[in-house]
């Protein structure tokens, strides 16, 4: 079976993360099926809402780390920068199911979405720098409007994960449910919004979003350009490297 279903039933097209056994984590392949899919459900009138949901108990580890040492994405028509330009500009509502760990994109992607459901057992992560990288998705300009800038450091500098109690609290989740319940109740949301007339759902989304959309778009612009730099210097090597010989990365001369 694919690592990324895709599915349209009235109304509401839905991609599942499914590489359960790899924790979701995504390789650059996963990624352009999503960004195809994205490009294919923005087109289909078929679909009027997309849902992003993972499984119970993972919805992604982030980037699949031998992946992105064997595939470093190479400029802007990468596959990952692909999804995530499609996931910023998407035309229509955007529901994601959150359980178990979202790190790294699992994180940020969903900055994109418009309405958030977590599981009780989700944890957010951000730790880029602990990879020797630096934010993506355009977080670095998101993530502080989200929370003030005080608790981003904490996120993005420290590399601090935070619970669903606490992305409720701060407005980065819409509610907070049984991990057995949460892909079930986006899908009710989904169908619910999917009854709505679609032009004002589209036209309610662009204004909403219209105010940051250029401030978006140069931060990923900026953060692609860094990130790529950064992906092969020493200090991600020794971050991937210690992480695929299962050992502590040493980055004390870095
Ligand atoms: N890339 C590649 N493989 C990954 C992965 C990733 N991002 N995340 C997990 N895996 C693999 C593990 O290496 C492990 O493989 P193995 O069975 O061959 O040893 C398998 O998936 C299961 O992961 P494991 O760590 O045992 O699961 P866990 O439930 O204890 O922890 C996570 C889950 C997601 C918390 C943990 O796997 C993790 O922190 N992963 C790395 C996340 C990360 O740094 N992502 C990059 C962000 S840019």
């Amino acid at each position: 079976m694919s690592d990324i279903l895709v599915e349209t039933l009235d109304g509401v097209t839905t991609l599942t993360l499914n590489r359960v056994a790899r924790k979701n984590a995504i390789t650059a392949d996963m990624y352009a099926l999503m960004a195809g899919a994205l490009v294919d459900a923005a087109a289909d009138d078929a679909c009027r809402v997309l849902v992003i949901q993972g499984h119970e108990t993972i919805f992604s580890a982030g980037n699949d780390i031998a992946d992105f040492l064997n595939n470093p994405p190479a400029g802007p028509q990468a596959p990952v920068f692909q999804f995530l330009h499609g996931i910023a500009a998407f035309p229509k509502p955007v529901l994601a199911s959150v359980c178990g760990p979202a790190v790294g994109i699992g994180s940020t992607l969903l900055l994109h979405c418009d309405l958030v459901y977590a599981g009780d057992n989700a944890v957010f992560s951000m730790p880029f720098v602990n990879l020797g990288l630096v934010p993506e998705a355009a977080s670095s300009y998101m993530l502080p409007q989200l929370m003030g800038y005080h608790r981003a450091a904490e996120v993005l500098l420290m590399g601090e994960p935070f619970m669903a109690d606490t992305a409720l609290e701060i407005g980065f989740v819409n509610r907070v449910l049984a991990p057995t319940e949460t892909n079930a109740y986006t899908q009710a949301q989904a169908a619910k919004m999917a009854k709505k007339p679609l032009s004002s759902l589209t036209e309610s989304k662009r204004l909403m979003k219209a105010p940051q959309q250029a401030h978006v778009q140069e931060a990923m612009k900026n953060e692609g350009q860094v990130f790529s730099a950064m992906l092969t210097a020493p200090a991600a090597k020794e971050a991937f490297g210690a992480f695929v010989e299962k050992r502590r990365p040493d980055f004390s001369k870095l």
